[in-house]
């Protein structure tokens, strides 16, 4: 029997950081509303493009693992900000990294990206067919905010994740996984104007997320607690085999309602968005990364992971870890610096947006 083990893990969170007092300045929103209403603190946000988030969390990942570039079969690449959308993403990464016998391919399932791609890549090495996969969440939400706009603007952050999921004989790793999409709930959380439909209809080039707040709320809630109690009963489990969880980062009061309504217990989660928010299908790989890196993770734990997004999809994992909970070699690569500060960021990318917006008229 063949299993699909995670054995190399890197983040890469850009180091501008933009706290909610630096958003009261360019919206009409408050520190208590945004601590009270997502549990999120501050966010970060990158002055590099997204691929070289995920060039840094996946040369962190694979020194962990201490494999070459040249040892990756296949680069799963999840996001919703691709730098440019053909060719993709993940063979921008590939030449990065030099992963020369990868197969490259992008996957947008927003939140739940990366779930998606992990779970499916871990199908396959499973089956045989591939054996050294890398897994990257990256995502750099901040360039594709509209500033003006309250309701979503102070969710996200931007960073990136990966793993790299290894073909083994040890019984660990990924072993139970439920995906999906709850139909008609597609104009919850779209961006209508980013697309070729745009473009064929004449529409001026305005990128705003339309977001209906509550009731993505509810959905993830519900959606992600009967993933979750699926995954566990399919894989004859209960609760109280969960040794930790690691939920997408939306929101804090999401995060306890799917807790509670599991009935487990808030000291088994990881819990990351009040410093870094909302940073999409990066959420689980930076979280899962966080906890390693804080002795969360012990050898043999089983673990939750649980996300929801845009379309609304949805999916929950449960993997077995191995032995191994640290890395086998490091690295000292690290993000171009920056004098910028998160505030600054944010005000070059409103002008470039003003004068995007212009141009198309
Ligand atoms: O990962 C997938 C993407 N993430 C999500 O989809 C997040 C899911 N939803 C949520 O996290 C929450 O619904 C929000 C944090 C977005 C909103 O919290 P809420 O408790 O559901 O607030 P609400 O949308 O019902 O708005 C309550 C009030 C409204 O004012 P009125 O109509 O009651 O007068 C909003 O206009 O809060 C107002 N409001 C704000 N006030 C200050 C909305 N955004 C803000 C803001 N600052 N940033």
């Amino acid at each position: 029997m063949t299993y699909a083990q995670i054995t190399g893990w890197g983040s890469c969170l850009p180091p501008a950081r933009l706290t909610n007092q630096d958003i009261t300045s360019v919206m009409e929103t408050s520190e208590e509303w945004i601590v009270e209403r997502t549990g999120i603190k501050t966010r970060r946000i990158s002055h590099v493009k997204n691929a070289d988030l995920a060039h840094v969390a996946s040369v962190r990942a694979l020194a962990c693992a201490d494999i070459s570039a040249l040892d990756i079969d296949v680069i799963a690449f999840a996001t919703t900000t691709p730098d440019e959308v053909v060719p993709n993403t993940a063979s921008m990464l590939q030449g990065a990294i030099g992963a020369t016998n990868a197969a490259c391919f992008d996957l947008n399932a927003a939140c739940t990206g990366f779930l998606y791609a992990f779970n499916m890549i871990s199908e396959m090495i499973r089956g045989g067919s591939v054996q050294t996969v890398l897994v990257v969440g990256s995502e750099r939400l901040s360039s594709l905010m509209n500033w003006s706009r309250r309701d979503s603007a102070i969710l996200f952050g931007d960073g990136a994740g990966a793993v790299v999921v290894q073909a083994s004989d040890q019984e660990s790793g990924f072993f139970q996984g439920k995906l999906g999409c709850i139909e008609n709930t597609r104009e919850l959380l779209a961006i209508p104007d980013f697309g070729l439909d745009a473009i064929a209809e004449h529409r001026p080039l305005d990128i705003t997320i339309d977001f209906h707040g509550r009731e993505i709320f509810k959905n993830a809630v519900t959606g992600m607690a009967k993933a979750c109690t699926d995954v566990i009963s399919q894989s004859g489990l209960s609760l109280d085999d969960i040794d930790l969880i690691i939920p997408h980062q939306a929101n804090a009061r999401i995060i306890e309602a799917l807790i509670k309504r599991l009935g487990a217990d808030m000291e088994k989660v990881v819990v990351t968005l009040d410093r870094y928010a909302n940073t999409s299908t990066s959420s689980i790989p930076i979280a899962l990364c966080e906890a390693l890196e804080q002795g969360r993770v012990k050898p043999g734990m089983t673990i939750l992971m649980a996300a929801f997004g845009a379309g609304l999809t949805w999916g929950a994992t449960l993997i077995k870890w191995g032995d191994r909970i640290t890395p086998l070699a490091s690295t000292d690569i690290d993000l171009p610096p920056t004098d910028k500060t998160g505030l600054e960021l944010i005000m070059e990318a409103i002008a470039v947006r003003a004068n995007v917006a212009d141009k198309f008229r």
